[in-house]
């Protein structure tokens, strides 16, 4: 069908090649959107039916005309869902497609169905739909993502290992800790998302091309039928709003970044100079050259799928910023971004999940390295505030000097003699050796929100309730 007119017209020599015939090929081609906004069937046809339902109820036509509508479009519907559909790029979009084979089945029935509405505010309708429910499902698997950093962050309470700050060993944490670190994230996530569903809880339909319509329909009626909290007041801003759209690209982009840090964290505790953790064969793969090696191609994978969600936000805004009011053929370009950052932003959550509940923590690695590096100098510090009376700033010079001494000796502050730390201060005594270790250091982070496996409990049980 889409060739028919191939043998009528001849493409341009210089830049038709590609075409099967003149410029009416060209603009079939830029102008259709059946292939990829053929994902939209579903709320195609459920708005089409909530808004048959309501002429009727109206008045506008008549009940035996809307049965038809009705039983044609479930027809359609289960069409389309076993495959028996032919899709047809002539007929452009997906609202054509439904209604030409609506006009098929049911005959001339099928012409009211447009009645008080336009292409503008159908589809508007179909793709807040769409971006409603993705953001139902988003909010469910950060609900499980976060039960998987829940999990780990109970196992590993007590697990002390380096914290970081420059990537460079700065104080002893708790990894359950760090991981509730990610459970503050993806909580923060899933709040942006139960936001951005409140905001696009609105229904669109009945806005018609732009400035409403003259039939008595009721708005009301269809947005409470299609399970929306009410209708959008201006028609105008209606029909020309994709800031639903905006929304979803930009949580997504957050919480890319968020599981691009995480990713990244990953790809670095797996190697063998870290050795915090191993991945499961499932989310790793090996080299086809080097035998020893073992890729965490998954992480990569989805650090780099974080790139591709920040595309698609900015390309949604660049195509919206210059837009006057109202519709505009532009704004045909909102869905391939949307849905490719919906599918990038799925697997990369799944697969961060996964991964959390796979690998297999090495809490040894992690103990050894937390200790090394100077990383209880603060500790030090601390003591001679406390125990000495020292002022914090002449603490600090004081444990300075100590580590300084330590590195030049090729050993760990808690392994200099009480001689030597006493001629740096003499007031330094043997209860110091108690807060030199990793284990003391983190029993002493008690402050709200520290690392203090009493406290990471606590978080633990805030979170726990919440999720
Ligand atoms: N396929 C179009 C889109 O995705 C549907 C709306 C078309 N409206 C119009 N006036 N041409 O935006």
């Amino acid at each position: 069908m889409a060739d028919d007119n191939t043998d009528t017209k001849s493409s341009n020599q210089m830049w038709g090649g590609r075409f099967a015939s003149g410029p009416d090929a060209i603009m079939e081609e830029i102008n259709a959107s059946i292939g990829f906004d053929k994902k939209l069937f579903a709320q195609d046809i459920r708005g089409s039916i909530a808004h048959a339902t309501m002429l009727a109820h109206q008045g506008i036509i008549s009940a035996d005309d809307k049965d038809k509508i009705v039983h044609g479009l479930n027809t359609i519907l289960s069409e389309i869902e076993s495959g028996n559909f032919e899709f047809s790029r002539q007929l452009e979009d997906i609202h054509m497609n439904v209604e030409a084979r609506l006009a098929t089945l049911i005959g001339p029935a099928a012409g009211r169905l447009h009645t008080a509405r336009s292409r503008n505010d159908q589809v508007a309708l179909d793709f807040r739909l769409w971006v409603k429910e993705e953001l139902e499902k988003t909010e469910q698997m950060l609900t499980g993502l976060i039960a998987a950093f829940l999990d780990r962050a109970e196992e590993h309470a007590e697990s002390v290992m380096p914290g970081f700050t420059h990537l460079q060993t700065a104080q002893p944490v708790t990894f359950g800790h760090h991981c509730m670190a990610y459970v503050e994230m993806f909580g923060r996530d899933r709040a942006r998302v139960r936001h951005a569903i409140e905001h696009l809880d609105e229904s669109p339909i009945g806005a018609a091309a732009l400035a409403g319509t003259g039939y008595p329909i009721d708005r009301h009626m269809t947005a409470k039928a299609l399970g929306f909290r009410e209708p959008t007041r201006n028609s105008i801003d209606t029909v020309s709003d994709r800031d639903f759209a905006i929304e979803f690209l930009s949580i997504a982009a957050i919480a890319g970044m968020h599981l691009s840090r995480l990713a990244e964290e990953i790809v670095i505790w797996s190697t063998p100079q870290f050795g915090f953790v191993r991945l499961s064969d499932a989310f790793s793969t090996g080299s086809s050259i080097m035998p020893q090696k073992k890729n965490p191609d998954a992480a990569e994978l989805v650090r780099a799928k974080t790139g591709r969600i920040n595309g698609s936000l900015v390309a949604l805004l660049t195509i919206m910023k210059g837009l006057p009011l109202a519709y505009s053929k532009d704004m045909q370009e909102d869905k391939e971004q949307v849905f490719d950052a919906a599918e990038s932003l799925e697997l990369a959550i799944a697969a961060m999940t996964g991964m959390m509940r796979d690998m297999t923590v090495n809490t040894a690695r992690m103990k050894a390295a937390a200790g090394s590096g100077y990383s209880t100098a603060t500790d030090l510090a601390d003591w001679l505030v406390r125990e000495a009376g020292l002022p914090f700033r002449d603490a600090h010079h004081v444990t300075g000097r100590a580590v300084a001494l330590a590195e030049s000796k090729g050993c760990d502050l808690a392994e200099l003699p009480l001689s030597d730390l006493q001629a740096i201060h003499p007031d330094i005594t043997d209860k110091v050796y108690g807060v030199l270790t990793v284990e003391a250091s983190v029993a002493s982070r008690k402050s709200f929100g520290g690392t203090a496996p009493s406290e990471v409990r606590r978080q633990i049980a805030f979170w726990r309730a919440r999720n």
